[in-house]
Formats: C-alpha cells, structure tokens, sequence
C-alpha cells in the first residue's frame, strides 16, 4: 500500500500526458518528487499570483500564453523546505481580442504565513510565493498606488515597489491605460509587472486591482463587456460587479469600489457597500480603495452643489466611510502625490479619515496647492507611490518618489467608534 499522499499522485497523474512524469512514474525509484526538467525550457508569460478568497490560506496563480502550452502543464506546488508536491490544473478562458488564453489556478487549504514553491508543468523555473499569516502578529507592508501605463516611469516604479519586500501591491485603476481597446498594452503591462514585481528573495508580490477610467471603453456608465481585459484577468474577485472586499483573516479587511465605470455609484453598489462596512467596522484595519477621488487634487471641486470629481462619492460613500468607521481611503485619478487632514463632512477632524492618493505610479500632473483646497494637508507633483506598514495598532503610510526619496510621511490609528 502507498501512503496517501502517494496514492493521490498516482490518481491525479492521469491528469497528465508529459512525457518526464510517465518516466517518473515507471522509474525505479519512483521518487515522489515529480521529474522537474533540470534545466528550465518553459516562461509562463506574465506569470503573476493575486487574490480571489482570504489570502491567509489561498493563492491564485495566473499567466497569459496558449492553449497548447497549457494542456500538460498543470500547477506543481509545495512547502518550501519540502518536496509534498501537489498538483492541480489551470482553468482558462479567452485574452480579449486575441488568440491566446488566461490560465488561472487557484491554491486553497494553504497554510498561513508560509513560503511556497511552485512550477508551471515539469519544465519551468522554480518560482515561489508566501501566504499572509492568520493573525497580524508580524510586521504587515503593502505598496499601493495608481495609473501606472507601460512608460519608463512605470517601471521604475514597479522596481522601487519590489525593493521594499511588501506582502502585495495594490493598483487602484488607470492600470495598462488600454481603454478596453488594446490588447498589447495590457498585456506588456501583466509582462512588466511579472518581471518588475519579485521581491528580494525571488517571491511573486501579489497583485491585486481596482478598476479605473482607463480600463473601460467609454470610461463610465458601461458594462462589464467593455472593461474586457481588466475582467480577464481580475474577474475571480470581481466575479459579477465592479466592486468586491478582500477579508484577511480578521484583522484587515480591503474594500475595492467602481466609481462609476461598470458599476453605478448610487443604488445597488451603495446598498452593498453599506451592508459590506457595517459587517466590517470592528476590524483592525479597514481600508477602501476607489478610482476617481472624493477630494480630488488636481480636477475640479465644488462643494456648494456637490457635483464635480467626486461629487458621487462624497454624497453616497463618505457618510458610510465615517459611519462604520474606515480608516483610510486610497484614491486615484489625478496624477499627483495627496494626502488630506483627517476628514468628517470634508472638515478637518480629529477623528476624521485621512484620504491618501492620487495616482502617479507613472502619470503626472500639478496639483492644487492647500491654499486652493483646505482639505488638502500636503501636495507633491511626483511620480510616486506609497508603503502601508502595520505594525500592531499603529500604521505608518509613506510615499516614495520614483527615486526612492520619501514624499511624504503619516501615521494613523484606528478611528474612535462614533457613529455620525
Ligand atoms: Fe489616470
Ligand atoms: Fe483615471
């Protein structure tokens, strides 16, 4: 008799075509370690790990390619520091406008804070990723920004969010800047992220995206149809909407809103954001990210009619944001560096919300300066983006040009609970 993890190898080889495995299989030693090439001669193309469930105990892994490419490569992966392998074949489904597939698989029942190792059939490299841990007992950093592109700008960017080791990048929309039209872009952008984003020890940094203007063909008021690529590609946590929540373990929870481009703001995206919050207020961390600003930095403001960039948001969403008790926003679109005073009604508040933006990964415009807009605490015209470190009760959130110079620096603690 096989011990059972043996026998599930043998079961699940018949998975399996590849000629490498069959030898293992009938080989003398028939080592459980599956027979990986020796020297790699397969690039999954835009390689690239995200989230669809709890990222303490999952993983999905995603690259772009062809079909043929895919059918005998099935996910390999393990512990690092062992050779458990495990298999599990990649889902597919057409990249937009061309002839090549996204391969998805995606890793559950994964323990916690835990290095892994994995390979894309028997004949690619050895790449490895970590799971985030059950309970927020270490040092937790992750890199957020927004309106990237393809430029040169972008991958300085990408290289100085890969330096600082974060536990996952997000992009808060204006990803590839394709416009729902442009295949290549979007996929040199999945390419340069795949080379860009490895930290220092050779793990994939997540991935995870909101979506923005320039994702969607017609920017706003469309349908899912028209933002192809973004779903593609992103559609495992956005399976029907543009919004959606990502819940790690119980201490932080990240909340991803579609500031009107599949998706209105009012109705049935506000009814869910409501329940969604309420649900979340006692956690740790609680953060939102949308696209178009509520306290823009760049684009017009008008308070007296609350119509403007972000008009919609400031009367559907920033009520909910002070109710259930956000800690901070992350927002885009205007191409600068921002951060807001802490912010109730938009008036500075000791116990208001800080808003944090606005996109310039790789775009870049002049902002207004606090004199023009009071609830603006600090402006910078940089190429920047910023690291979240949560560290117990304290949160330090620092921009970083694309130069490595620190922009700006603040810290925050969790909100006192005042329902407004
Ligand atoms: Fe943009
Ligand atoms: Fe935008």
């Amino acid at each position: 008799m096989h011990p059972p993890s043996r026998r599930l190898f043998l079961q699940s080889s018949s998975l399996l075509l590849a000629g490498g495995y069959a030898r293992t299989l009938l080989g003398a030693d028939a080592a459980e370690k599956p027979a990986f090439a020796s020297e790699p001669s397969f690039d999954p193309t835009a390689l690239f790990c995200t989230w669809q469930q709890d990222p303490t105990t999952t993983m999905t892994v995603q690259w772009i390619g062809e079909q043929g490419d895919a059918d005998s490569r099935p996910i390999w992966f393990a512990k690092s520091g062992t050779d458990a392998w495990r298999q599990q074949p990649f889902a597919s489904k057409g990249f937009p406008m061309t002839a090549k597939r996204v391969f998805r698989s995606e890793l559950t029942g994964l323990e916690p804070d835990t290095d892994y190792r994995f390979r894309v059939g028997l004949d690619s490299a050895e790449f490895k990723f970590r799971t985030m841990p059950a309970k927020a007992t270490r040092t937790l950093q992750f890199v957020s920004g927004g309106d990237a592109g393809i430029g040169t700008h972008t991958m300085a960017t990408n290289k100085l969010a890969a330096v600082q080791q974060p536990d996952f990048v997000v992009i808060g929309g204006d990803i590839a800047y394709e416009n729902g039209r442009n295949p290549g872009i979007f996929y040199t952008f999945m390419k340069y992220y795949s080379r860009d984003l490895r930290d220092p020890e050779g793990r994939l940094i997540p991935l995870l995206g909101c979506l923005g203007n320039h994702e969607v063909d017609g920017s706003y008021g469309k349908s899912r149809k028209e933002a192809p690529f973004f779903y593609a590609m992103f559609d495992g946590l956005y399976p029907e909407t543009g919004y959606a929540s990502l819940d790690f373990g119980d201490y932080m929870s990240l909340v991803f809103l579609d500031t009107d481009h599949t998706s209105p703001i009012a109705g049935e995206q506000t009814d869910w954001l409501e329940k969604t919050l309420k649900e979340r207020e006692e956690r740790d961390n609680l953060f939102v990210f949308n696209h178009v600003p509520a306290y823009p930095s760049f684009r017009a403001y008008d308070s007296e009619t609350g119509e403007g960039t972000g008009g919609g948001n400031r009367k559907h969403w920033v009520p909910l944001f002070e109710r259930y008790n956000v800690d901070a926003v992350f927002e885009h679109h205007d191409h600068t560096y921002k951060r807001t005073h802490p912010l109730m009604g938009g008036h500075k508040s000791d116990n208001g919300i800080v808003y944090l933006g606005d996109g310039s990964w790789g775009r870049l415009r002049s902002p207004k300066s606090p004199e023009e807009r009071p609830y603006l605490a600090m402006v910078d015209e940089a190429y920047h983006l910023s690291v979240h470190r949560i560290e117990g009760a304290e949160r330090f959130h620092v921009a970083l040009s694309d130069t490595g110079q620190v922009v700006d620096v603040c810290s925050t603690t969790k909100r006192a609970h005042k329902r407004g």
